[in-house]
This record gives C-alpha cells, structure tokens and sequence, in this order.
C-alpha cells in the first residue's frame, strides 16, 4: 500500500476504502508502517474526519485485531458491559459489576487505568491487597460463565491495534478525535463479545467533553456504531462538574463502593448505577419501563446479594480477604490525614471537580507520566457536594496525603474548588439524558 497516498487523501478530505482501512489496521498491527506516518495519518483523521462506513470498517478492523471472546448461548444470561468516559470519583463500574451479575447477567468487564485526572478502574481494584486484574481469557470465560463477572485488564491478545495506536495519540495531541475515540472505545468492548452495552458519556469540568452538545455528539455517535454492529447500546450523558460520590482516590473509592454495595453510600452513585444497571434490563428486554427497572435494581442493592458476589469476586481474582476486612475497618490509611474546613456558613454551590482532580494526580493517585506507580490510600472522602448546607468551621474535604508537604500542595491546588453562597443550592440530578 502506497501510504503516503492515503495519508494525503484524508488530509485534503477526501474518503479511504474499507480495503484501505483495514489494510492500514493491519500494518499497524505488523509493525510496518513508520510512526511518523501513522502519526500524520491520525492528525488528518482529527483535522478532517471520517464518514460513517469509515469509522465502522477502522472500529471493527480494531475489534478484529486481536482475540474476540465468545460465550456459550444463553438468553437467560446476556453478556453485557457499560463503558464510562471516566471523571473523578467515578467508581461506578466497581458496585455495577457485581449488581449487575446478581441481576443474573454475565459481566466481562474489562477496564482501563487512570488517564489524565480521571481515575481508572483497575487502578482501583489493584489497592486491594492481592487482587489481581491480569488473567487470561480462558480464566475470564470461566469466572463469567461460573460467577457472571470478572474485572480485569485487557489480554496481551485483544485489540493490539488499539493499543499501538493509543500510545501514539498520547503523544501526539490526536487523543480528543470523536472519530478515534469512537473507534478505540468500541473495538475494545465489541472484542468482549456483548450482547447489550450502557455508555456514561461525562460532560463538564472533568470529563474529556467540557460541554453538553460535544458529550452528547460524542455519545450519538458511540451508541450509533455500537448498534449498527449489533451490541444493542444505549447512552447517557452524565454531569462531571463536581466529582460523583464524596470520595475520590483508588483505595477510597473502593471503601465508597462497599457502602454503595451495603445498600448506603452518596445518593448520587447509587442513582447512576442503578441508572445503568436499570438500563440494561430494558435493553435486553428483562424490564418494560427504565422506572421500574432503576427500582429492582435498588431492591437488589438493599438485598446484599451484589455484595456476596462482590466478595466472591474477589476471593477468585486473588485477593487476601483478611488484609482487605483489615483495610476496610481503618478510617485512616496513607500517613498525614488533613482537614479542610469551610470558612463560612451556607450553601455549597461549587466543588470543581477539575481542581480535585488535578489535585489528586499531584498526591499520586493518578499518574503524571505514563508508566508511574499510583499511591493506592491517599485521595480526598469526606467531599462536600453541591447543595450542601455547612456552618462555618465544618469540614469540606478530608485530604490523604503521602506526607505533610504533599498535603500542603493539595491544599493549596484546591484552595478555589469549593464556594458557598448565602441562598439555597438546586442538588443537580446526575443524571442529564
Ligand atoms: N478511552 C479509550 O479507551 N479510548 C479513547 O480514545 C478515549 C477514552
């Protein structure tokens, strides 16, 4: 194939063949083409973008890279999965997993890790001790089939392309191209084998997408192609302008999830997993109506069940129950514990979750560089949310630090995160669309 040809004609606008486009997959995958040409080839797709039959030949072209798993039939139990954009605090997919699979569907939820300020899910489930993300995919077929979920990281064998590719639109600037976006995230989750997806498409300070009409063309277009190649896929855009929960950091979001799991925990979580999880019920026709299904999906929570299969879940991915129940009773883990306090009484109106984010990254749980090592306790909990009424002296947020130095910093990144007013705040519903 005469590259350089390709390269010029999506740089001038023009359209590629599916030959073209899958013969392009390959050579990435092959390692034949030069990265600077792979490189100018991503920026023409980002300039110039690319009409629906190309995104759907370069997303399943993606998919069929690698390994695509398959699943004995069984319409009793779908395969199904959600897909976050990520933001901060968003430790939705660690109740939805289990929820969902003692809801009698099989979950094979393969996850990613933090990027930018939004946090990943396995970087989550790595601060129990022992648990581990990294298995093969007979043993992930197994623990579906048997257990109906497993979480963890993609195999050596799924979706290469996207992996290869990946790494050069981080350094490239060609990360934010909803063509590129659409295609990686939904090749790796057609290579799951599902039969239903539920997408949370985040809009606001945090998330990839700052305002409602890119969140809600991206979601169009991921919920569009997913369709098209069969995964029946509906999605939500949800708001990221203060992070979800009160309590961001992996080992905390993880304490966070437990209580969701118990049947507690920050309404605003337990409002989008059920959400989803209610979603999923009406796409595979298990519920009429997203109302009543949101409301099985809470009785389920309140039943304790997901919580078993949480427990079982990681007992069979490794994890050392004693250390994690142990890790779970402290109140405290990471060495300097300090408080913010609000230095007047009234009305949350702001916590921006982008300050809270960054914040976080600086404190380690999240990575400047890509190949860092994530500090699993330290995080911010005890995060007041918008709407809330405080008194002056009442604490904001309780920040978990390394050591005091790095306390100081986080205090001083946040120090414009939270504003109070005098009148009454409307609490947002998380959920938008
Ligand atoms: N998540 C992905 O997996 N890929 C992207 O391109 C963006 C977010």
């Amino acid at each position: 194939m005469a590259f350089l040809d390709l390269i010029e004609r999506k740089r001038d606008g023009g359209a590629l063949s599916p030959d073209e486009i899958q013969g392009f997959v390959r050579e990435v995958v092959a390692g034949a083409l030069p990265r600077e040409q792979v490189s100018a080839f991503l920026m023409a797709v980002l300039f110039r973008g690319m009409d629906d039959s190309e995104r759907r030949t370069l997303t399943l072209a993606m998919r069929d890279s690698g390994e695509v798993l398959a699943w004995t039939p069984d319409p009793r139990r779908p395969v199904v999965d959600k897909h976050s954009t990520g933001g901060v605090g968003d430790k939705v997919s660690l109740p939805l997993a289990p929820l969902l699979a003692s809801l009698g569907f099989r979950v094979p939820m393969i996850s990613g890790r933090g990027l930018g300020i939004t946090g990943g899910t396995l970087d989550k489930l790595e601060s129990i001790p022992g648990f581990s993300t990294r298995l093969s995919s007979e043993r992930i077929r197994e623990l579906v089939e048997v257990d109906g979920v497993a979480m963890v990281g993609q195999t050596d064998r799924m979706v290469p392309a996207d992996r290869i590719l990946y790494a050069l639109r981080d350094v490239t600037g060609t990360v934010p191209s909803r063509d590129l976006i659409t295609a990686s995230i939904l090749s790796k989750k057609l290579a799951e084998g599902l039969e239903a997806l539920v997408l949370d498409v985040k809009c606001g300070a945090a998330a990839f997408m700052r305002t409602r009409a890119e969140a809600t063309r991206l979601a169009e277009s991921l919920e569009g192609l997913a369709n098209q190649c069969g995964v029946g896929t509906r999605a939500f855009v949800t708001r990221m302008d203060q992070p979800l929960g009160r309590s961001a950091g992996n080992w905390l979001e993880v304490v966070e999830s437990v209580e969701c799991l118990r049947g507690r925990g920050p309404a605003d979580l337990r409002e989008l997993v059920c959400c989803l999880a209610g979603s999923l019920m009406v796409q595979t026709g298990r519920a009429d109506d997203l109302a009543a299904a949101i409301g099985v999906a809470a009785g389920e929570l309140d039943s304790g069940r997901p919580l078993a299969v949480w427990q079982r879940m990681l007992e069979r991915q490794g994890a050392d129950m004693d250390a994690y129940s142990r890790k779970l009773r402290s109140d405290v883990l990471a060495p300097v514990v300090q408080e913010v306090r609000s230095p007047a009484s009234g009305c949350v109106c702001q916590v921006d979750a982008r300050l809270l984010g960054e914040a976080l990254r600086r404190l380690g749980a999240g990575r400047l560089q890509s190949g860092d090592v994530v500090d699993p306790e330290v995080g911010f909990d005890r995060i007041v949310q918008v709407g809330d009424s405080v008194s002056a002296g009442d604490v904001l947020v309780r920040i978990h630090a390394r050591s005091e130095n790095a306390a100081e910093t986080a205090i001083s990144q946040i120090a414009n995160a939270f504003r109070i007013q005098d009148s009454p705040v409307d609490r947002e519903a998380v959920r938008i669309t």
